[in-house]
């Protein structure tokens, strides 16, 4: 049986280019980027080839990129690496409810620390409004930490229009930081992080067809951030440990791949088409967060009367592989913190699918895609109606 991949939000397969380059730099990077000899060197050129790449993607200089092991610990530096360089008693946080729980749980360490955190909630369309944002920075607000885009439904967030109530807050002399955390939106959307204005932003590589264990952080060149792991001084002593050179060879490459051939059009075409013929095929189904800007890639969908778990299990039997929430977070029996944040009562929120597309995807998976669903709906509609007879004979 083929099988068609639609869960690219949890991750992507690595792209044959990306491979190729990973191997070489397996074979020839294998230096330790911190020695002098020659083939410490040649690997300490692979490395700030990849930072160089990774910097002129999003508009920054390469001196400004950490790399990481991915978006988690990108987000878990960010947040711990600013907060705990930052002094002074009444530190406060503002971040959102529909955050990773890397973003989270950062947020949650800091509170036990004796941090006030405030989580905004969002509106029924996932998005945070900017002007909420504004109305709860106070002077003891140091850090604003709102996500690009959000990995279970894929809406964008108005991360500029934030970033001006930041920057009006820093401009009456406020020590005040931006971060946001970009591991869904790089690559599916434009990143530009000066244009954004943030001072942070994290990434991931194995989100645009790179492998797994590798990320970066951006942090503006003024930003006080301190490495939060204990050991040497790699990465301007923000990042303690040898430097993956063959994962940010394979991510520098990815970023190159992603920029001379971006998929967001070829992807955006591909989704609404999905989206149309499962709304045509399917009575009462809703995208959750329309009409808000969403990713071009992501689908997240309410089907009345149907266990979200139930549906992807039906899909994976016929071949294709989908999502009932954030892959984190999948075989915990809690709805999407997401979705119940976007106002879902909890039946409806465990009553939802998130399709989310890629660069090898086609017309023809796609049209596949949409008749599988309408086929499992059917049928789990029919199990559940004999379930209830059953129950009631
Ligand atoms: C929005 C977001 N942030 C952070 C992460 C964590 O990234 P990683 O898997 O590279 O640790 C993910 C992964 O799903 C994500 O979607």
């Amino acid at each position: 049986m083929s099988r068609f991949y639609f869960d690219h939000n949890a991750t992507t397969p690595v792209a044959p280019e990306v491979i190729e380059a990973a191997s070489e730099a397996l074979r020839s990077g294998f230096g330790n980027a911190s020695s002098i000899h020659a083939e410490g060197q040649n690997a300490r050129q692979l490395l700030e080839r990849a930072r160089r790449q990774i910097a002129s993607y999003i508009g920054v200089s390469a001196a400004e990129i950490v790399f990481t092991s991915g978006g988690t610990e990108s987000n878990n530096l960010a947040i711990l690496g600013l907060m705990r360089n930052m002094h002074g008693p009444g530190k406060h946080v503002i971040t959102t409810a529909i955050e990773h729980p890397s973003v989270l749980e950062s947020c949650r360490q800091l509170e036990s620390e004796g941090t006030a955190v405030t989580y905004l909630p969002v509106g029924s369309n996932g998005a945070v409004v900017p002007e909420e944002v504004g109305r709860h920075i106070r002077p003891e607000t140091v850090l604003v930490s709102v996500m690009h885009a959000n990995n279970e439904t894929g809406i964008v967030q108005p991360v500029a229009e934030i970033a001006a109530f930041v920057r009006q807050a820093r401009e009456s002399g406020q020590e005040i930081y931006f971060h946001s955390d970009g591991v869904q939106s790089l690559s599916k959307i434009p990143v530009n992080v000066i244009t954004l204005g943030v001072d942070l932003y994290s990434m991931s590589a194995h989100k645009i067809n790179a492998p797994k264990g590798i990320g970066a952080l951006y942090v503006r060149k003024e930003v006080p951030v301190r490495g939060i792991r204990l050991g040497g001084r790699h990465e301007r002593e923000r990042r303690a440990g040898t430097e993956n050179v063959p994962g940010a060879v394979a991510f520098g490459r990815a970023i190159e791949l992603a920029s001379a051939e971006p998929i967001r059009y070829k992807v955006a075409q591909l989704c609404d088409r999905f989206e149309q013929r499962v709304l045509d095929g399917t009575r009462g189904v809703q995208i959750n967060g329309a009409p808000a800007f969403r990713l071009p890639n992501t689908s997240n969908l309410y089907f009345p009367d149907i266990d979200g778990e139930a549906l992807v299990i039906a899909l994976d039997l016929k071949g294709f592989a989908v999502s009932s929430g954030a892959a984190c977070s999948s075989g915990s029996v809690e709805p999407s913190h997401v979705l119940l944040a976007m106002g879902r009562p909890r039946q409806e929120a465990r009553q939802c699918v998130r399709f989310s597309l890629g660069r090898y995807n086609t017309e023809e998976q796609v049209d596949a895609l949409a008749d599988a669903v309408a086929a499992s709906v059917r049928q789990l509609h029919t199990s559940n109606r004999k379930r209830r007879f059953e129950q009631h004979a």
